[in-house]
């Protein structure tokens, strides 16, 4: 008996070192980092990015502004106190100043999405307006010299494709697929860059599992077939669009969050375990499907996925990199929440559950560097009401960018979340990411102060 205790407890000690050094938890110290001595090459770009549900104002016509009316089982409101998007930043009226604000700050990129409830309000039938009125923003940017990036889909579904069934059924996604070489037909000869699907992980885990996005589900089963067809969805978009017209002079390319997950207790194998398969779930899922076209999952009781696609390979011209932090994770003893994201003492924590960890984007770039793409950092950023851990994060988190750099890493540009406060989700606007303070009373905007460290390595790094 004594023996076999004594074999389980080597057998369990050399598994714990096995991951100690197969997946480190990387610390730099900073007292030793020099940060003034960044410098970027010529051709990178910057950049700053919102979304349409989130800026706009008045999209009433999506999943989203359903999910804002609605209150879950207990009664209580999806969004924090009640919010709702209402008219945001009246984005949609003030763009030209919101170029204007732009420009101010240097960066010579701007990516922003396209509301698909406003110009497809109804299945088949197409906006003018709506259509006009992206057509303009596209040419307010270039007239000011600003590139757009567009992302074709960030989170919001219009009402009658949510009503199908949206992205869990692998037949709607032609719906989305006709939609975008719709959008593409009228502005890429203008528009040579385009992001297809933003964050598919979020979007699925956090609608199907966690449910705090709509539709609100909790059936992990249901959220990686999500996550499957949305990866379908980018890879048809992206073949399609590049057999239009424009198409090969145009980059096209998927947007994913990665987020590290690291054991809270570094000695505790269940820790380590439901590490490993958050990871696998939220992201091995998408860098497996980019890199070879399968998806393989088998986890007995949870989910079971295997999907195989000979189109996926190399069905990206850039990988679009969103990073804000890390998460560290204990197990818990139950069948369907089994763990618990756990913080320490010594963190230093943003307004939102992310702390500040720069050292992840720097991990994160290793990671995504084995999908053999340019990347593009298409999102980062800190949610800081109080503006006094903005600056320190803007300048710790390109270091590590441009540590990255340095070591070979192919990055083409960076893209600040975001260029104003606005409206963060089932958060409402309690979080404010901007680089811009915006007073919603008023709408009037005023740079933060933190941003200042933004400015001054735009157009100082060259
Ligand atoms: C991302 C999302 C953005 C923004 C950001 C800040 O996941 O793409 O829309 O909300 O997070 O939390």
């Amino acid at each position: 008996m004594l023996e076999f205790l004594l074999v389980i407890a080597i057998v369990y000690i050399v598994i714990i070192i096995y991951f100690h050094y197969q997946y480190p938890e990387l610390h730099w110290d900073w007292e030793k980092i020099n940060i003034q001595k960044i410098k970027f090459s010529n051709s990178f770009f910057w950049g700053t990015a919102t979304a349409s549900h989130q800026v706009e104002g008045n999209c009433n016509n999506n999943n989203w502004s359903v999910w804002e009316k609605s209150k879950d089982e207990e009664g209580i409101p999806r969004i924090k106190n009640n919010q709702k998007s209402g008219l945001a930043c009246d984005h949609w009226n003030r763009y030209k100043e919101d170029i204007e604000l732009i420009k101010k700050i240097g960066v010579t990129h701007y990516r922003f999405s396209l509301e698909w409830s406003k110009i497809e309000p109804i299945k088949g039938q197409y906006n003018q307006e709506s259509i006009d009125h992206y057509s303009n923003i596209i040419d307010s940017l270039i007239e000011k010299n600003i590139t757009p990036v567009i992302t074709l889909h960030h989170f919001t579904n219009p009402i009658w494709f949510d009503e199908m069934g949206g992205f869990e059924k692998e037949q709607n996604i032609d719906y989305f697929v006709s939609f975008c070489e719709i959008v593409f037909s009228k502005y890429s000869s203008r528009v040579k860059n385009w992001c297809t699907i933003n964050e598919p992980e979020v979007y699925s885990v956090m609608g199907y599992f966690a449910a705090i996005f709509p539709p609100g589900k909790k059936q992990p089963q249901l959220a990686v077939e999500v996550l499957k067809n949305l990866l379908i969805a980018h890879t048809n978009v992206y073949n399609s669009l590049k057999n239009l017209p424009n198409g090969e002079n145009c980059k096209i390319g998927i947007v994913k969050n990665i987020m590290q997950f690291d054991p809270y207790r570094r000695w505790n194998l269940l820790d380590w375990l439901v590490c490993r398969i958050a990871d696998k779930i939220y992201n091995g899922i998408t860098l497996s499907y980019l890199r070879n076209g399968r998806i393989n999952i088998n986890y007995p009781f949870f989910v079971k996925i295997n999907y195989k696609s000979d189109k996926a390979q190399l069905a990206t011209d850039f990988f679009g990199l969103n990073y804000y932090s890390h998460s560290h994770l204990k197990f818990k003893f139950d069948l369907y929440e089994f763990f618990e994201n756990k913080f320490f003492d010594s963190d230093t924590m943003t307004d939102m559950p992310y702390v500040i960890y720069p050292e992840g984007l720097y991990r994160a770039i290793k990671e995504v560097e084995k999908i053999n793409k340019p990347i593009i950092i298409t999102e980062n950023g800190i949610a800081d009401s109080k503006d006094d851990r903005r600056g320190l994060f803007i300048e710790r988190y390109i270091y590590a960018m441009n540590r990255a750099i340095q070591e070979g890493a192919n990055i083409q540009g960076y893209f600040y979340w975001s260029l104003m406060d606005n409206f963060e989700w089932a958060e409402g606007y309690d979080m404010q990411f901007g680089l811009y303070e915006v007073d919603f009373k008023t709408q009037k905007r005023t740079l933060r102060n933190g941003s200042n460290k933004f400015v001054d390595i735009v157009n100082g790094s060259k």
